[in-house]
């Protein structure tokens, strides 16, 4: 799929801004604080229905304004789709996908699909749990809606339970009460630890391959979901599920908070056999994270026959040469959009410079 164009209007440093994108690598340029990442904020909210660097939806509508717009409208293999949103400096948002309201964020996710590779996502392998968690979150979601349903249920449900547990020795039939959270967290959860375990193991597939392809056949990577439920099918899990919950509750209400669930769960990284999130050097690291990132790229690919656009926020001068070309490979491969700082034309279909809060297309 392809952005066809963007229309920015009172979003972060843009008073407006009116681009179109070309087919394979679009490059934008320019210096520090010259509004680059803006531009890729903007897709990725169009896609998300969040920013990948703020939960505060205000903080995107330019300072002084009202509100802020984003148009994009964007062209995926069968038709055209277009996604308006609208953020007022109260917070409020309103979305529109082909002229329809969006209600919720289910309505919108799934329309654009987008893979973001920033600095950040490349210290993927030494971050906490919760990171490569979002990592799965982020990826799945897009691929299947019946994942991200479930998931924000799941964490629905959890905040609710969390709120009792905090003050659970205060509460009358509090037992009753949280049976009747668990047993939700059980029917959700058990969706996501399936559907989570069953996404790494092919993530596993492709991002060990590209593992390989890089370090030159010398390193074997190995990825699995890091869970303590071993049940196999849904069923299964759910029960399972229902088991665990009931075993943890006394250290649970101690606590004050849920100790067992996906929300506790990781990605294993083993390389050559040892725990790469300990173990990994700096350069490894990077080539995990970069592997795979790569593996949910072809995973979306194979999952629903189109690339995702590919949204590149200042990596390419973190990798050296070997690694920049494989990530250049793919990225001519889909439609990618490319911020840096140096003029790193060479090769793109589209040049954009950008200074200050405003872009000219130099080709
Ligand atoms: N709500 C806002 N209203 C106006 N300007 C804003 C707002 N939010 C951020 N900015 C401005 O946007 C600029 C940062 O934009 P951005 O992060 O896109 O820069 P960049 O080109 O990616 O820079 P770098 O190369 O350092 O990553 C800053 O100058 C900042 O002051
Ligand atoms: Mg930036």
């Amino acid at each position: 799929m392809k952005i066809i164009s963007l229309k920015l209007e009172n979003f972060r440093n843009y008073e407006t801004l009116d681009l179109t994108f070309k087919d394979g690598v679009n490059v934008i340029s320019g210096k520090n604080g010259a509004g680059k990442t803006n531009i890729l904020e903007s897709v990725y909210l169009s896609s998300l229905f969040g920013s990948p660097r703020t939960t505060k939806d205000k903080e995107m509508v330019r300072f002084g304004a009202e509100k802020a717009r984003v148009k994009l409208t964007i062209e995926k293999k069968f038709r055209r789709h277009t996604i308006a949103m609208q953020i007022e400096n109260n917070g409020k948002k309103k979305v529109l996908a082909d002229g329809i309201p969006v209600k919720r964020a289910a309505e919108l996710i799934g329309i654009l699909g987008v893979v973001f590779f920033s600095p950040d996502e490349m210290k993927l392998v030494k971050e906490t749990p919760s990171e490569r968690r979002k990592f799965l979150d982020v990826g799945l979601s897009q691929q299947q809606k019946t994942y991200f349903i479930a998931l924000s249920r799941y964490n629905k449900v959890l905040k609710q339970k969390n709120n009792l547990l905090k003050d659970a020795y205060k509460t009358n039939g509090v037992d009753d009460m949280l049976s009747v959270w668990d047993a939700q967290l059980a029917e959700y959860g058990a969706i996501v630890v399936e559907k989570r375990r069953k996404y790494v193991e092919a993530l596993n597939e492709l991002a060990s391959e590209a593992h390989k392809k890089i370090s030159g056949g010398k390193e074997e990577l190995r990825l699995s979901y890091e869970t303590p439920f071993t049940a196999e099918s849904e069923d299964a899990l759910r029960a399972e599920f229902c088991d665990r919950l009931e075993q943890a509750r006394e250290k649970d209400k101690q606590l004050g908070f849920s100790t067992i669930g996906p929300h506790r769960d990781d990605i294993s990284i083993e390389i050559n056999g040892a725990d790469g999130r300990k173990f990994a050097s700096q350069g490894q690291q990077r080539t995990i994270a970069l592997s795979m990132k790569l593996g949910e790229v072809g995973l979306f690919e194979k999952e629903s026959g189109e690339s995702p656009v590919l949204l590149l926020d200042d990596v390419l001068s973190e990798l050296d040469e070997g690694r920049r070309e494989v990530l250049l490979g793919i990225a001519k491969k889909a439609q990618t959009l490319i911020t840096c700082t140096e003029f790193e034309g060479e090769g793109a279909d589209r040049m954009i410079a950008v200074s200050d809060g405003k872009a000219e297309v130099l080709r």
